[in-house]
């Protein structure tokens, strides 16, 4: 891995092995989303769905969950229910119900890489506002993805995202943001998924991060519960998350993560 310097920052850039690698990590990590798919219906606990995640990561893919023991964290996956904007701890009481929107966010590790995904689950049959909002965010991380190329600015990302939430009456979450990510979870730069154009870094190929824009309905504002990792909005309104892991290419983007349902 060589690396690219910008104001102190160090930014790492994936040669075509180390991308490869990236790209198995990455197919692992969609791999889980898509396999956990047909268990996240009503009656259902996130404690369960976590279970299965793990049991899958460990046993059929012969590859680390990333997220266990991350910083003290001690689950597979991070299960964020309505209000839940993210990092939302799976548990066996928490039932989910009809009408309930569900992000499921997964990290494998696949021969010392990391893949990083979420995608939200529409819970049974879920009110035309929920369904609105899952939908608009995931727009917003094809707005992102559409944004990268070499040459291109991280703050093209973020504008392009912030303006597809705003024009549509949703707020940016600002208080956490995507993340370089290679051998390292999270590493520079930053990505904000808001922000100006032609502002931040210059994107180069080989780069690799996360874009993982997180909308509310309500106002962008969001508060940490006392179990110190579960975050969500400060006004009780939905939030939705969508994200995937992109490397930049000699034209654009891969996303790593894809998902058979998905085109591009
Ligand atoms: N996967 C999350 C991200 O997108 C991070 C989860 S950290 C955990 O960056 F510890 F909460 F799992
Ligand atoms: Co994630
Ligand atoms: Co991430």
């Amino acid at each position: 891995m060589s690396s690219y310097n910008y104001k102190k920052m160090k930014i790492s850039i994936k040669n075509s092995s180390e991308i490869e690698k990236m790209r198995v990590a990455g197919k692992l990590a969609a791999e889980v989303l898509e396999m956990i798919t047909p268990y996240v219906i009503p009656g259902v606990s996130t404690g369960e769905l976590d279970k299965i995640c793990f049991d899958h990561i460990v046993n059929n893919q012969n590859a680390i969950p990333a997220n266990v023991g991350y910083k003290g964290y001690e689950k597979t996956i991070c299960a964020s229910v309505n209000q839940v904007i993210c990092h939302g701890i799976p548990n066996n009481q928490k039932i989910l119900k009809d009408g309930d929107i569900l992000n499921i966010d997964v990290t494998v590790i696949k021969d010392g890489w990391h893949g990083d995904t979420s995608k939200m689950f529409l819970v049974g049959k879920c009110a035309p506002h929920n369904e609105r909002l899952v939908r608009i965010t995931q727009e917003c991380l094809y707005k992102g993805i559409e944004a990268v190329k070499p040459g291109a600015y991280l703050g093209d990302i973020g504008n392009a995202i912030q303006k597809h939430a705003e024009s549509n009456y949703y707020s940016v979450v600002e208080d956490y943001c995507g993340h370089g990510i290679g051998t390292i979870y999270h590493e520079e730069p930053q990505v904000l998924h808001y922000g100006k154009s032609g502002s931040g870094i210059q994107l180069k190929e080989g780069m690799c991060f996360t874009i993982e824009p997180m909308i509310n309905q309500g106002t962008k504002f969001s508060k940490i519960l006392s179990d110190g990792w579960t975050v969500e909005t400060r006004d009780g309104r939905n939030s939705a998350q969508w994200e995937h892991t992109i490397a930049v290419t000699k034209d654009g983007s891969e996303i790593l993560t894809k998902r058979n349902e998905e085109f591009q």
